[in-house]
């Protein structure tokens, strides 16, 4: 994880050793103060000719002019850009080509231009208007209507630092060996073949800032760069400063990091910093000895320049003296260019104190905090922030929670409490923590919950160019500016929103082509041969362009009184377990049967009565309230698995958590000693409230196992919304003993093959026995599903194969499953269902480094392939990891944007009753039917479009209706 350390001491054994790298990442920056411009030769004779007289005694004449050329570059001005509208030229552009983009729906920073075209010459934005002469460009673009953003800015990667692909080789990020590295560079270990390069740019994103991770409190330079395919494998040709002209003045970029990583990472080792004193230590004590350094510099020049002066006016002038070279060091040089201004600083940060502490250091020092990364307590010190010199940028996430005490009071309402405060907010992704083509998802979701559409398209473009210091190139549509364009299949703030195409200075980037030399790409991307291209049909232009209107249609009660809130909150009390919801527009009922038009939900003593528009008014509960929807969308309650909800709060604090289970699968009496998660389950967490109020009203949970352990046990099924212990209710459990649980783990002391043939012999040899009292029996002779996590294509053939010729009655389920589409005809052939965790992939181990990006990377996702097949499909968050549980509604709409061959009725499915058939729990949850516990989730309007919000979540062991939740 990026940013993020976890010490994943006993996790998730298949990432771990991607996630203990990744925990911490390193940067670089690579103008220096030694790479100022060399010493004139033009200079040269005068001083040459002052050499013949006086040389300062100690110092050779070389020295003394390396020293004065310093002295020289401290001195001069800042070069000043030139004004944005006058720029023609972009160093890194497309030369004598011209390109013209038609009929756009262009974003302008705070409103739309509906049908502009837009001229690019030599990779500049040349002009920006209506009807241009398509003759004045040599190629031209039809947008047909849609959105043109600019180029997307993720001012927070570790791409090329730490490549995605499962080689740990190929993670570079932290320079772990001792918590001040403020003078190693990113650009001295990035990858240019890392594939995430045309991943992340298959997002649309076009800039990015590639950091050195946070294990260190002073972790290095970073480095920006652009992201198109270059030829050279040049990563200097890839830094956005390529070929930049003497005007542009050549920031460098520095990563530190506050709070816990360091601290964690050194004090086990008994090693400073052990504390935050130590950290805030360190940091002054490092800025101490620039500082000094600085000062002598400044001394040195002082003298220098008077020599210089004396040395051409008067040749033997006594007083002057320089007896040592210009003082320099290559391990403070990077600070002092802080302490001289010339850095854009990022701060990984997250606390109060840390934020504080970090604000005051700059103060002492007089340096300048670009951004604070991460920051998720920033919106709790809005005034401390603005205590600092300069204007600070909050580069922070919509959703990443819940893994760390310092991501606890995380807030999905932090971007509009910032800007309210004046603060400017961008959103970043952290990739590969969470993968960096998604960047638009941050923004979206920020939208969703409420911040304004202009700021949230803002957050990712201009306010990330403005906190870089690349505002005058890159970050909007204007002339003058680079030519980085994003066309959009669909408004960018709309879910599942993907380039139709990018524009990168000027270059079309070709996803289709090979961007590399070498077999990496085609090792990787694997294209599904199953279907011809579809003919393009025509396209509506309100749908490529228009963002949904929020719905604003609230719950309200149908009576003389309707709309009377504490009436409202009334017919929302624990003790309502009769009511009716009026005017559903559409309700996912159960596969095969949704209701369209004025449905009628009646629930009765907590069970579904009447669900359809023909529901008989006298049969209703009498004096049970009665609900108006106003044309609300309902579905089941979303079910969670793969994940151990109920069993972990803070995955590095081992006090929140159950612990991570140990089997021995050598024991005789393994039946009865197996690890059952409804022994550890906690209700009411931070989790499960958070998931429980967007809709998952159930959790099939499994053990956490070892790092080193195969088997992890029994999971199971349970209510979510259950009020404090188990006690709370007399229906809290769906299922206790849900499924057998198998993890394949790579890099333990059992190979492949000997947890295939174990997890083999465990069925086989109990397949005879007493299923009454043995598990390994049930599960073997299909009582019981058999959960085997691999993302693996070999190792899901090995289950094929072993369900096939050994174990026929075994209900094997996937989890994980990033390869599967390589084996949907098989796994379709066998019924083997497929859970796909995460639903979007990242090939963060080596096993899943096969997965599918989807559109405009490759056609389809593992899911649209899966379904094709007819592989009965369910997705799973990564809640431990990012506290995504609750987006999972959005998961399963995300497919629908490109593939038309999916209904929303599936995407439903995805979530709710495909898990609940896997698991063989599909009579009590994950439908809507007449007779069955009431379990279900409305919506003020369509599930999947972003401003939608639930205006009721019902079932889940939580007593009465939850009404209209707010999530934070
Ligand atoms: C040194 O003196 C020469 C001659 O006056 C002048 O051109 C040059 O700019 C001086 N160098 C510095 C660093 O001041
Ligand atoms: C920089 O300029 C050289 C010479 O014109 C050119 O070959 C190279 O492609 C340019 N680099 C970039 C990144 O555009
Ligand atoms: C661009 O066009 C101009 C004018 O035709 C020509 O002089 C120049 O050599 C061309 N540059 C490149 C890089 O092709
Ligand atoms: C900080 O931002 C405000 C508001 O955008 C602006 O007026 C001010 O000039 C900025 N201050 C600095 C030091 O950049």
């Amino acid at each position: 994880m990026g940013d993020h350390y976890v010490p994943f001491r006993h996790c998730d054994k298949r990432r771990l050793v991607v996630f203990v790298l990744l925990a911490f990442i390193a940067g670089a920056t690579f103008y220096s103060c030694t790479h100022l411009p060399a010493f004139s030769i033009a200079d040269t004779p005068t001083i040459a000719h002052a050499q013949e007289t006086v040389v300062p005694p100690g110092i050779s004449h070389t020295s003394f002019e390396h020293g004065l050329a310093q002295c020289e570059a401290l001195q001069r001005p800042r070069p000043v850009p030139q004004p944005v509208s006058e720029r023609t030229v972009n160093p890194r552009g497309a030369v004598n080509s011209t390109l013209l983009i038609k009929n756009g729906y262009i974003w302008l920073g705070n409103e739309y231009m509906d049908g502009g075209d837009v001229l690019i010459q030599d990779g500049v934005i040349r002009e920006i208007a209506m009807g241009i002469e398509p003759s004045r460009a040599d190629k031209v673009v039809d947008a047909g209507g849609r959105v043109i953003t600019p180029g997307i800015i993720d001012m927070h990667s570790h791409m090329m630092v730490d490549s995605i692909g499962g080689i740990t080789a190929a993670i570079d990020g932290h320079e772990m060996s001792g918590p001040t590295k403020p003078y190693v560079r990113a650009i001295d270990a990035m990858r240019p073949t890392d594939l995430a390069i045309k991943v992340v740019a298959s997002g649309g994103v076009t800039t990015n800032l590639v950091l050195p991770g946070s294990a260190n409190v002073m972790g290095g330079e970073a480095a920006v760069v652009k992201l198109r395919p270059m030829p050279t494998l040049s990563v200097e040709d890839m830094l956005v400063t390529a070929n930049a002209t003497e005007n542009e003045f050549p920031w460098r970029y520095m990563k530190f990091a506050c709070g816990d990583n360091a601290k964690s990472f050194y004090g086990k080792q008994l090693k400073m910093p052990m504390t935050r004193m130590g950290e805030a230590y360190l940091f002054r004590k490092r800025f101490e000895e620039a500082q000094e350094l600085m000062r002598q510099q400044d001394d040195w020049c002082d003298t220098a320049m008077r020599l210089n002066k004396t040395m051409h006016h008067d040749a033997s002038s006594p007083e002057i003296q320089l007896s040592e070279p210009f003082p320099e060091s290559l391990k403070l040089d990077s600070l002092i260019a802080l302490l001289r201004h010339n850095v854009k600083l990022n701060i990984h940060c997250y606390l109060p104190q840390d934020i504080e502490a970090i604000v005051r250091h700059s103060l002492e020092f007089d340096f300048d905090i670009a951004a604070l990364h991460h920051a998720s307590s920033a919106w709790q010190v809005p005034e401390i922030i603005k205590r600092a010199k300069n204007n600070i940028t909050v580069a922070t996430s919509t959703d990443f929670w819940g893994t760390t005490v310092e991501v606890w009071d995380h807030n999905v309402y932090a971007p509009g409490i910032l800007t309210e405060a004046g603060i400017p907010v961008t959103l970043i992704t952290d990739h590969p923590v969470t993968n960096g083509r998604d960047l638009v998802y941050e923004a979206q979701r920020a939208y969703h919950y409420g911040w304004d559409e202009h700021l949230a398209l803002a957050s990712v473009t201009s306010a990330a160019a403005t906190a870089l210091g690349l505002d005058y190139r890159i970050g909007s549509i204007e002339v003058g500016k680079d030519a980085d364009l994003v066309i959009w299949e669909r408004h960018p703030l709309r879910l599942g929103a993907r380039p139709k195409h990018v524009i990168v200075d000027g270059f079309e980037l070709d996803f289709n082509a090979s961007w590399f030399k070498g077999v990496v790409q085609e090792e990787f991307a694997e294209k599904d041969e199953t279907q011809e291209e579809g003919s393009s049909s025509p396209i509506d232009v309100n749908d490529v362009h228009a963002l949904p209107n929020r719905p604003t249609n609230a719950l309200s009660l149908e009576s003389h009184d309707a709309n009377h809130p504490s009436l409202l909150k009334e017919a929302c009390h624990p003790n309502t377990e009769s009511f009716v919801l009026r005017n559903i527009s559409k309700l996912y009922a159960a596969p095969g049967e949704v209701y369209t038009g004025a449905v009628d939900l009646v629930v009765e003593d907590g069970h579904v009565k009447c669900v359809g528009t023909t529901c008989e008014q006298a049969e209703w509960p009498s004096s049970a309230p009665i609900f108006q929807m106003h044309g609300g969308v309902v579905t089941p309650g979303i079910i969670s698995s793969g994940v151990s909800m109920g069993l972990s709060e803070m995955i590095n604090e081992p006090g929140t958590q159950d612990g991570f289970a140990r089997n021995n699968i050598d024991d005789p009496d393994l039946s009865t000693s197996i690890v059952r998660a409804v022994d550890g389950l906690q209700f009411n967490g931070l989790h499960m409230r958070k998931a429980f109020k967007a809709g998952v009203t159930t959790s099939i949970t499994q053990p956490m196992a070892a790092g080193d352990q195969m088997l992890a046990g029994v999971s199971v099924a349970f209510r979510t919304g259950i009020k404090h212990t188990l006690l709370d209710s007399n229906d809290t459990y769906v299922k206790t003993e849900t499924a057998l649980h198998f993890v394949i783990t790579h890099g333990s002391s059992m190979t492949i093959s000997q947890q295939m043939a174990a997890l083999r012999s465990l069925l086989q040899d109990n397949e005879d026995k007493d299923a009454a009292t043995n598990i390994f029996a049930r599960a073997a002779q299909g009582q019981l599903a058999v959960v085997v996590e691999t993302d693996d294509a070999d190792e899901i053939a090995s289950i094929i194969n072993m369900k096939q010729h050994a174990l026929p009655k075994v209900k094997f389920i996937i989890l994980g499953g990033a390869e599967s589409h390589l084996v949907a005809s098989h796994l379709a052939r066998v019924q083997i269902p497929v859970i796909l965790m995460p639903a979007r992939c990242v090939p963060l181990s080596w096993q899943a480094r096969r997965c599918l990006y989807g559109p405009p990377y490759s056609k389809d996702t593992a899911i649209d392939i899966l379904l094709r097949h007819g592989v009965l499909v369910g997705l799973a968050s990564e809640d431990r990891k990012d506290g995504s549980a609750r987006n999972l509604i959005w998961e399963a709409g995300w497919n629908l944007a490109h593939n038309k061959d999916m209904t929303q009725e599936m995407a439903v499915g995805l979530v709710t009753w495909n898990i609940a058939q896997m698991f063989g729990l599909d009579e009590q949850v994950g439908m809507i039917r007449q007779g069955y516990k009431a379990d279900f989730i409305a919506y003020n309007g369509n599930p999947f479009e972003f401003g939608t919000t639930i205006d009721m979540v019902y079932g889940g062991g939580h007593p009465g209706p939850l009404c209209s939740p707010r999530q934070t």
